[in-house]
């Protein structure tokens, strides 16, 4: 398995997200995905899109999930195994631009020929892993 083969599910813990329980969000999705090699179930400090949190991405799928809620994990989850989006609506109340703006920055961060791909960690370095 080389880091191509792994679906990455960023889940916001930027302060508007945390708010709405993305802190439990994470620890869901942490918990749904423990001891699977093929998801990589990783924190994230804020994708701007702040006013449509909890916001949840799938990468390099490219899937955004705004306005997580708790009871919509299994679904969500479901889609690292299956490949097809959750049935509900993704990403539509997040503008184009906050979605472009966030996953250049995963491209830049995790993409083909960014270092940071290969180094094992949280996205947001600094982020106590024990939360
Ligand atoms: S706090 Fe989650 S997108 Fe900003």
């Amino acid at each position: 398995m080389t880091v191509d083969d792994v679906q990455r599910i960023f889940v916001c813990q930027g302060f508007f997200c945390s708010a709405r329980g993305s802190y439990r969000l994470l620890a869901e999705f942490q918990a749904r995905f423990a001891g699977d090699e093929t998801v990589r179930v990783e924190p994230y400090y804020c994708f701007n899109g702040c006013s449509h949190g909890p916001n949840v991405v799938f990468y390099p799928a490219r899937v955004w999930y705004e306005g997580v809620r708790s009871d919509e994990v299994s679904a969500i989850a479901a889609h690292a195994a299956t490949g097809e989006p959750a049935g509900r609506e993704c990403g539509r109340r997040v503008p184009a631009i906050v979605k472009e703006t966030g996953f250049e920055a995963l491209d830049r961060k995790c993409g083909p020929g960014s270092d940071a791909r290969r180094t094992p960690g949280p996205s947001w370095p600094g982020f106590p892993s024990d939360r």
